[in-house]
């Protein structure tokens, strides 16, 4: 049995990569932070898997060294997921340093322990934020990436130069993955999906930044966990490779999708576009497509409707 360390692993899209790992048999040690008013929610998202035997989880922080060497030394790892990070691009903005903190340095000491360890591969979570106003669509990973536009997207494209040396400098393989904003059940409560189901449902109104045709590219959250689980077995160096949906919707499209799936009617309250959000994002999923064999699955229609069963209940 093949072991797996998922770091940020009780997170949204950590906790659905321990499930879907642990399927396929998997053993998964799992690392997140557990010592903060957001423990409560991140014990519930691995709910449904702590009691199964090759599951094992720690609190421990990525960004200081000895916590996590311990665990590599006590365990055999095969395989290194690095999800752990500062996430969301606007509160970038307010606390930059814990951002480069967490996904520059706290990044460092995993893959420097991965290294040293030689695991077999190294995933690194990357996003879409990294091509910012890109003006060619879709977005390719040949494309330049010179133009980041927060301080979240400028420590993604650090993570990824970051892996690259350590590929080339330490043999290491690695993968990193450009998610384009996933979403689904346990998504996060400061990404517009979650946001806006919650307040059209309770009847309140929602803040919408810029006019609504600003677009992303949703993508469902098993879509992703696929493409991270079919890219352990890649043989390669090093790869960067785009996860997305690659059928972006604009903003209030989103918002009327929303309302159908919930049977309201939204109030919006039409914002000015805030610093640091792109105006499209849209994946050029080609080249997951032949190394990974990645299609996504599930439409936004499908998957906001799987979102808001899950909020419900
Ligand atoms: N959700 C998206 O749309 C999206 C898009 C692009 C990239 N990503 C990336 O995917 C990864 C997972 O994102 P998510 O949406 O599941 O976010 P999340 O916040 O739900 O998960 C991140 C997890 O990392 C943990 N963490 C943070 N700092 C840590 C530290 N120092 N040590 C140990 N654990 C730490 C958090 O507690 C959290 O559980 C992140 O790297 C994020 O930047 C997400």
């Amino acid at each position: 049995m093949e072991t797996v360390l998922v770091t940020g692993g009780a997170g949204f899209i950590g906790s659905h990569l321990c499930e879907s790992l642990l399927k396929q048999d998997y053993r998964v040690i799992c690392v997140d932070l557990l010592d903060n008013d957001l423990t409560e929610l991140k014990l519930r998202n691995v709910d449904n898997i702590l009691s199964n035997p090759n599951f094992f989880l720690y609190s421990k922080n990525i960004n200081i060294f000895e916590e996590i060497s311990s665990i590599f030394e006590s365990n055999q790892i095969d395989y290194v997921i690095n999800l752990a990070a500062k996430t969301g691009v606007r509160d970038s903005f307010l606390n930059p340093e814990l951002y480069f903190e967490t996904n520059i340095f706290g990044l460092f000491n995993v893959l420097k322990l991965a290294s040293k360890y030689k695991v077999k591969k190294f995933i690194f979570s990357s996003s879409s934020s990294v091509y910012g106003n890109n003006k060619k669509i879709p977005f390719s990973e040949n494309d330049l990436v010179e133009n980041q536009i927060s301080p979240y997207a400028v420590s993604k494209r650090s993570g990824e130069l970051l892996c690259k040396m350590f590929s080339d400098l330490n043999d290491l393989d690695v993968v990193c993955f450009r998610f384009f904003t996933v979403y689904g059940p346990r998504g996060r409560e400061d990404m517009a999906i979650s946001k806006f189901v919650r307040a059209i449902d309770s009847g309140e109104h929602i803040s919408l930044f810029g006019d609504g045709t600003s677009q992303r590219d949703y993508t469902y959250v098993s879509d992703i966990v696929d493409g991270i689980v079919a890219s352990l077995k890649l043989k390669s160096r090093f790869e960067i490779i785009n996860l997305g949906d690659s059928n972006p919707i604009t903003l209030i499209n989103l918002v009327r999708i929303i309302e159908r799936v919930l049977g309201k009617t939204a109030t919006i309250d039409f914002l000015s576009s805030q610093v640091g959000d792109v105006d499209v994002t849209f994946a050029d999923i080609s080249k997951a497509n032949k190394l990974l064999n990645y299609v996504p699955k599930v439409s936004v229609e499908t998957g906001i409707a799987k979102f808001v069963e899950w909020y419900k209940n």
